[in-house]
């Protein structure tokens, strides 16, 4: 009752169509809340986890072999396809929205996206939409942008998700005053995970408008996952189900290696698939989830979703997602707590739904400015926005971990006068105060490591071959 007190208090200092907005978002941190309060003990009990049955996770090779009709276009005017577009480029040293910085040829992740789907329409004549989800840190910025797409074959739409206030990890309060949101009184508030989606896509009209228009499926998938294109053969699978079978869900997984061991997994749970994450994994089972053998895949999330199921769930307020608890702390030490939900948490609300295990290549997200050195390398081509792997020996990505003098997407950017021929890489290890002249070359396992107060500049045309260069070794 406090808490509702306080919200009040809060709503009170709304202006505005401002408030409108902050009622129904509050209303769902109200829910959110109490669910939170009534938590006891972990989500899952691990005794009645179950391995997925054979048939509900499909190699993507047989999607595939069942090829293509000659209506895909039929199929591509009744999908949406929507980017999560809530996040910001912190990791990498960025201020503004993510999906804002220049991946390849000065081209930046929503750049990409936009061709991509243009070329789809251009290419069958057709109109898929684009939709952006933004949230209150992203909205701005993103919208200042699209005005350059508006001579593009894309109809965009945005729409914003929730904003929560953080709590006091103490007094289980909001840390907020007022509803004010500038400079510093931003970061008492917060975009609730990407699980809002589901909430905020209803609230905003916009789920309505595309079902009137004849749209059935949304594509959904991260903004900064270069890999996640429209695929026909999975838009196909989906159009072609018999009436009453139709799969509202589709997650598509791929193969753990040992880098992935984090990623949220598919599980059998009382007759439903679920999505488990690490964080619902008692103490005790955590190695276990890591295990590659038991577990073999994980979410990618890119996600196609039943437009009218979605609806269908909203209207019956029947979605079910695990809560995040996120603990921050803010400037000036406070210590917070957010409560986030995610997309993929929502696949045992709906009928029908499966996972399909896609190529890697369907997951290449950029993450650090390591992620970001290889798809701006020859290791890709660029095609009609989408990125293809060139031919290699073994056809995996380098291993490249890049040090913290690199962390900033400016700073790497300062460090590298061209980027380096990477198409025999396999390991790529640097270190320290390095810098790249023009057209060097990286094959096999290079590790450069300049000590503290040195400084390596690796000249022009160098070729690195099986090669360690430190801070008094000079190649
Ligand atoms: P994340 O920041 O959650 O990426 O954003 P992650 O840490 O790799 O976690 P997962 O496993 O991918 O979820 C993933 C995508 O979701 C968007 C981001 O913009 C990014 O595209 N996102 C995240 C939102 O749109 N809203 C949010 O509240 C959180």
């Amino acid at each position: 009752t406090s808490m509702l007190r306080e919200l009040e208090k809060l709503l009170s200092t709304a202006k505005g169509a401002e408030r409108e907005i902050s009622e129904k978002d509050f209303e769902g941190f109200k829910e959110l809340f109490h669910r939170f309060l009534d938590v006891k003990g972990p989500s899952v009990d691990w005794a009645k986890i179950n391995r997925p049955p054979e048939d509900s996770i499909q190699p993507y090779d047989r999607i595939q072999g069942r090829g293509l009709p000659d209506s895909v276009a039929d199929s591509l005017n009744r999908l949406v396809v929507l980017k999560l577009n809530g996040g910001l480029g912190t990791s990498m040293g960025c201020k503004g929205p993510k999906s804002l910085i220049s991946v390849r040829n000065e081209n930046t992740f929503l750049d990409l996206t936009v061709q991509q789907i243009e070329h789809l329409n251009k290419t069958y004549n057709t109109s898929v939409p684009l939709v952006l989800m933004n949230s209150f840190n992203t909205d701005e910025d993103t919208k200042k942008i699209l005005q350059k797409y508006t001579h593009h074959r894309v109809k965009i739409h945005t729409f914003n998700q929730s904003r929560y206030p953080r709590i006091n990890k103490e007094s289980l309060l909001p840390v907020a005053t007022d509803m004010e949101m500038t400079g510093d009184t931003r970061d008492v508030w917060y975009p609730p995970g990407h699980g809002d989606i589901y909430a905020s896509f209803y609230n905003s009209g916009l789920l309505d408008q595309l079902i009137a228009e004849g749209k059935e499926y949304i594509f959904v998938s991260n903004i900064d996952n270069l890999g996640a294109t429209v695929d026909l053969h999975i838009l196909h699978h989906l159009m072609s189900q018999p009436n009453g079978k139709r799969c509202e869900f589709v997650m598509e997984v791929t193969d753990k290696t040992r880098a992935d061991v984090k990623g949220g997994t598919l599980i059998q749970y009382e007759g439903k698939l679920r999505l488990l994450e690490i964080a619902q994994v008692p103490k005790a089972n955590v190695d276990e989830f890591k295990s590659v053998t038991k577990f073999k895949i994980f979410n990618t999330n890119n996600l196609w979703i039943s437009l009218p199921a979605i609806k269908r769930l909203q209207d019956q307020n029947a979605i079910d997602m695990e809560i995040i608890v996120n603990p921050k702390t803010v400037d000036g030490g406070l210590n917070v707590i957010q409560l986030e939900t995610a997309v993929g948490a929502a696949i045992k609300s709906f009928d029908n739904a499966l996972g399909i295990n896609v190529p890697r290549s369907r997951f290449l997200p950029v993450k650090t400015t390591s992620d970001l050195l290889l798809v701006m390398s020859n290791l890709y081509s660029l095609h009609a926005g989408s990125l293809t792997m060139s031919k290699r020996e073994f056809p995996i990505t380098p291993h490249v971990k890049l040090g913290s003098s690199f962390t900033k997407v400016q700073e790497y950017l300062t460090r590298f006068e061209s980027i380096p021929d990477m198409l025999e890489l396999d390991h790529l290890t640097v270190s320290g105060d390095v810098t790249f002249g023009k057209h060097v070359s990286l094959k096999g396992t290079v590790i450069i490591i300049a000590n503290h107060g040195d400084r390596i500049d690796i000249p022009a045309k160098a070729v690195l071959e099986n090669k360690i260069v430190s801070g008094n070794l000079r190649i």
